[in-house]
């Protein structure tokens, strides 16, 4: 069981997310508890505001450190500052600790875990100093908000809970992960057997299962010398 709290001013995006089957799925089972808090409820300005403009000039708007606080104190009933030694918070910040598959499996062990999004320029800095524990990224680029980094990071974790994936085995030799020595996964294929000439490899057609998985351990190694030569 994983309760995820997540502090957004949109939690209305987050619905598309919810409604997908492996989401769905380990909600249903109990697997999951997903809680949202919009930090636009627990600002202590006036009319609502949450950000302001950045100190020293220069574009966007930047979440005030004093709303996160409020919030968070809001929810939890204590000193944030205090909080993050007990539980982890964490930023979804582009210049955070990569997001991979060890990562997201460190998360998933987790029995509560709080997810801070934020908007236009991010976060005032003092957020990220004083009042979460990680900072995570999901890749060098930059989004207009931290919802979709908060929703890939869910997403991924949620595969990893039991009962979210049809068959617990997907899960497990999925790409990246341990089962694969980290290395990417092993080539799928479906019906039909042929399609304008492009055949399945005999072997998986063979039912020979000892020999389907040599095969498939071999085409992870092969993937993984190929994207390291890149
Ligand atoms: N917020 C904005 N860009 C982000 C990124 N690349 N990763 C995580 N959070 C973000």
């Amino acid at each position: 069981m994983i309760e995820l709290d997540i502090f957004t001013l949109f939690p209305a995006a987050f619905a598309w997310f919810e409604a997908q089957r492996h989401v769905s799925n380990a909600t249903a089972a109990g697997a999951l508890g997903l809680h949202y808090i919009n930090y636009r409820d627990h600002t202590p300005l006036s009319a609502g505001q949450v950000d302001d403009t950045p100190f020293g000039g220069g574009a966007g708007m930047v979440l005030r450190v004093d709303v996160v606080e409020a919030a968070l104190r809001a929810r939890y009933q204590s000193d944030p500052v205090e909080l993050r030694a007990r539980r982890r918070v964490i930023a979804l910040t582009p210049g955070g600790r990569l997001l991979d598959d060890a990562l997201v499996s460190e998360l998933a062990a987790e029995a509560e875990l709080t997810l801070l999004c934020g908007r236009y320029e991010g976060f005032d800095e003092r957020v990220l100093e004083h009042l979460v524990s990680d900072r995570v990224s999901i890749g060098r680029y930059v989004l207009a908000g931290g919802e979709l980094a908060a929703m890939v990071l869910c997403d991924a974790l949620v595969r990893k809970l039991p009962g979210a994936l049809g068959d617990e085995r997907s899960a497990l030799e999925e790409s990246f992960s341990e089962a694969l020595d980290g290395g990417p996964e092993y080539p799928h294929y479906t019906r039909p057997a042929e399609h304008r000439g492009w055949r399945v490899p005999e072997v998986l057609l063979s039912g020979h299962h000892a020999r389907i998985r040599e095969w498939r351990m071999e085409q992870t190694r092969l993937r993984a010398q190929a994207s390291e030569q890149r």
